[in-house]
Order: structure tokens, then sequence, then C-alpha cells
């Protein structure tokens, strides 16, 4: 496996993926009666809106198993979403007024209309965040640690001074890797989510689109 730039071509794929892994690893319909929302909220909008910090991790011949997402600047990038990404979905998945916000899908549905409610806190330290996703068959190999490495210079190279991510406190095997990779754990904001956080100062510069893949000895 390597890791590389988004392209455009990988929007599929990128979907997908995350329709595949959106309940903490395990297909998102396990959790949504429309997991396609899963990739409307934690996918689609990062490729339309930040495509630059988006990179995926393919195999040998291609095949994209895995990506990592991410905005620059949390606030900004929601108010963009709300401009550009949320009129989209007024006619096919409408935000519902009383929504009942223990149900998953109206969850997302609201959201995708409102995504500032996913602002988190300590804004001036993590301005950034991301979401990152790989398929079962592609864990375990080093592949995300690459990914995070990859994006973590990127932000730096564009003057985020740091990045944070929520998980599910159920999601153990990510909090596992989220430490191991060196991300501090921040305190949570209450709810079901454990925060981590990167500060990005002296992460080295990445390579570009036009350099060598930034790996290619994996698994
Ligand atoms: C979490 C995830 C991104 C990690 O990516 P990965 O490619 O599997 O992780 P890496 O191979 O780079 O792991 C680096 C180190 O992290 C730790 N680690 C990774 N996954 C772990 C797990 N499930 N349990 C315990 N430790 C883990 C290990 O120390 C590992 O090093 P080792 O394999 O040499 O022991 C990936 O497993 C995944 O996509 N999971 C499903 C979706 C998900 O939960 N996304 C995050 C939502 S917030």
């Amino acid at each position: 496996m390597r890791v590389r730039s988004y392209r455009p071509r990988d929007a599929e794929a990128v979907h997908r993926i995350c329709v595949a892994t959106g309940d903490a690893g395990d297909p998102a319909s396990g959790i949504l009666r429309d997991p396609h929302l899963a990739a409307y909220v934690f996918a689609d909008p990062y490729l339309l809106l930040q495509p630059e910090m988006a990179f995926v991790a393919e195999r040998d011949d291609g095949v994209v198993l895995g990506y990592v997402v991410a905005a620059l600047n949390s606030p900004e990038f929601y108010a963009r979403w709300q401009l550009e990404w949320a009129p989209r979905f007024v006619a096919s998945h409408p935000a519902s007024c009383a929504a009942d916000m223990r149900d998953a899908d109206e969850q997302l549905r609201t959201l995708l209309h409102q995504p500032r409610r996913l602002l988190s806190t300590d804004l001036d330290t993590y301005p950034s965040h991301l979401h990152i996703n790989l398929l079962e068959s592609a864990r375990r190999q080093g592949a995300g640690r690459l990914l995070l490495e990859t994006l973590f210079g990127e932000l730096a190279r564009a003057g985020s001074p740091g990045v944070q991510l929520g998980v599910r406190a159920s999601n153990t095997g990510a909090q596992a890797f989220y430490r191991a990779i060196g991300m501090d754990r921040l305190a949570s904001r209450g709810g079901l989510a454990v925060r981590f956080g990167q500060p990005l100062h002296g992460v080295s510069r990445p390579l570009r689109e036009n350099e060598q893949p930034v790996h290619n000895g994996l698994g």
C-alpha cells in the first residue's frame, strides 16, 4: 500500500469506505436506516470543500482502501458547508423541525443542515479537525499512521497550529491507535465522544502531488 493525495476520481471509493466503516469500523447500515448519511456528513463535504487536505491509502494495484479527510479551519469550514453543501440536501434529506436526537438518522440529517453543532472547543490551539477510516483488510499495516503523518505535515505547511478529532468512547481500537501515534487526549466535551489533539509546531513539510509517493513499502 501507499499513501497519496486525493484525486476527484477517488470520491466514490471514499464515500463507499465511509459507508462500509461508519459505525466505529463496522458498516454504517448497523446504526443508520440511510447509511449514506454517514458519508454525507463525515466524508463527502471534505472532498468538495477541502480536497487538498484529503489523502488516500491505495493498494499496489490502485484500489483505494482507506482515507483521511480534514478541515484546516473548522469554523470557516462549517460556514462554507452551510452555504455550499447543506443546500444540496434540502429536498432529499430535509432537517426535521422536531428532530429526535436519539435517532441516529435524524441526528445526522440535523448536522447536515446545522454543521456548526459539530464545532468543538480549544479552537485556538486545535483549529483543524479530521476523520480517518480504513477498510478492515487494510488495518494494522501502518497505513493509518502514514495517512495521519502525511496530513499533519500538510496542515502544518498550511499554517495550522493543531488538529483535533472526536472518537466514540466505545471505539477503543481507534483510541489505542491515536495514543500509539502520540496524540494527546483532550478534556472531554461531555457526551459519548473522547477527543484527541495533535500540536503541529515543528511537523516537517510533506510531499506534494508531483513528488514521489510518500511510501510504498506497506503490507
Ligand atoms: C483506527 C484506524 C484508522 C487505525 O489505522 P491502522 O492503519 O489500522 O493503524 P496502524 O496500522 O497505522 O497502527 C499504528 C499503531 O496503532 C496501534 N493500533 C492501531 N489499531 C489498533 C487497535 N485496533 N487496537 C490496539 N492498537 C491499535 C498499534 O500500536 C499500531 O502499531 P502496531 O500495529 O505496530 O502494533 C483504523 O483501524 C480504522 O480505520 N478503523 C475503523 C474506523 C475507525 O474507527 N476510524 C476512526 C474513527 S474516530
